[in-house]
């Protein structure tokens, strides 16, 4: 197993809501990334997934916790470690278009970053163009190209090439294919699952589709209102997986009837929110197993050993 390259050790986020108090966006998350391995963290809408994100590649400061990237701790960091980290962590989100600059060619897109660090010259940075959109399987023509004459899956190939183009040593892809076409989905999910292999790449993988977190990763981590609730191997997910809240989202990626799916997503909203202002277990107001002390205290997470981490009463004691 490679070096520890990431490590969230009780990460947490509040956000003050001005005169309507604060809002516990993520709580005391431990989470460890070694070199070459992929993470995924699932979690419906407004679980805390993106603010980890953020928090990690220092576009939001932490309330709590520590976060420690290659051994050194980058929990707040000044302007100059900010960079020196932004060198080391790169960011792909759900929508390409919005970072680009539309009379930015894709060849001037794809050398910026290369330019900015101090990694080559412009012109030396003009002559990896090639090799640079080759990687992510588009001709060497598109260098000419403005944003809007490509494709979105295009489009987001560039600015996961644009990504690659400083060596970095982590990759956060933040719901970075949930946009896409289902084929073109796939695509980009098999691209990414090459250049894992062919450049050892560490990534972190957001999304909320279990199904493609999946496919993408060695280990996902499930969220629920801004707590990890359980982690295990992304292969082992249908056999040990054992929240039931991991089990119902499984239950919805393996029905075939998705019907009333957005009746559900409403529904959830409130009760995250729900959740969030328990003593108890933030999952109890739709747990079907809950008991009295899922009402009254939050379950601690437990190492069930192979990588498996659960915080649930109702499965550990
Ligand atoms: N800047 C902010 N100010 C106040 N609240 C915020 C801010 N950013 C996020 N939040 C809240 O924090 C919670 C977590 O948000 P986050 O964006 O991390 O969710 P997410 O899991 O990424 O959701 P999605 O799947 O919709 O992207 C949500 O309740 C959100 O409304
Ligand atoms: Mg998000």
């Amino acid at each position: 197993m490679g070096e520890v390259l990431l490590e969230l050790r009780g990460l947490g986020k509040q956000f003050s809501m001005g005169g309507r108090g604060t809002l516990r966006a993520v709580r005391g998350v431990n989470l460890m990334l070694r070199r070459g391995e992929s993470l995924g963290i699932v979690g419906e809408s407004g679980c805390g997934k993106s603010t980890i994100a953020r928090m990690i590649a220092q576009l939001t400061d932490p309330t709590e916790g520590e976060i420690l990237f290659s051994g050194e701790n980058v929990t707040h960091l000044d302007r100059a470690g900010r960079r020196r980290l932004w060198r080391g962590v790169q960011m792909v989100f759900q929508d390409p278009y919005s970072v680009f600059s539309p009379r930015m060619t894709v060849g001037d897109f794809l050398t910026e970053g290369i330019v900015h660090f101090g990694i080559a010259g412009r012109s030396a940075a003009r002559a990896m163009l090639p090799e640079l959109l080759r990687r992510v399987e588009l001709p060497a023509e598109l260098a000419q190209r403005l944003p809007h004459q490509l494709s979105g899956g295009q489009q987001q190939r560039v600015v996961i090439a644009r990504a690659l183009s400083i060596q970095p040593q982590l990759l956060i892809l933040d719901e970075a294919t949930s946009a896409l076409d289902v084929s073109v989905q796939r695509q980009i999910l098999s691209l990414l699952m090459r250049l894992k292999s062919e450049m050892g790449l560490t990534m972190l993988f957001i999304g909320h589709d279990l199904a493609v977190v999946r496919s993408v990763t060695d280990r996902i981590a499930v969220m629920y209102s801004g707590l990890l609730v359980e982690e295990l191997p992304s292969a082992a997910l249908q056999q040990v997986a054992a929240h039931p809240y991991t089990r119902r989202l499984l239950g919805s990626v393996f029905s075939t009837a998705d019907r009333g799916n957005k009746q559900i997503a409403i529904e959830d909203l409130s009760l995250i929110e729900k959740g969030r202002q328990m003593q108890g277990c933030p999952y109890q107001p739709r747990c079907a197993e809950a008991c009295a002390q899922c009402a009254e205290s939050c379950p601690q997470t437990v190492d069930l050993g192979d990588g498996h981490h659960i915080a649930c009463f109702v499965k550990t004691c």
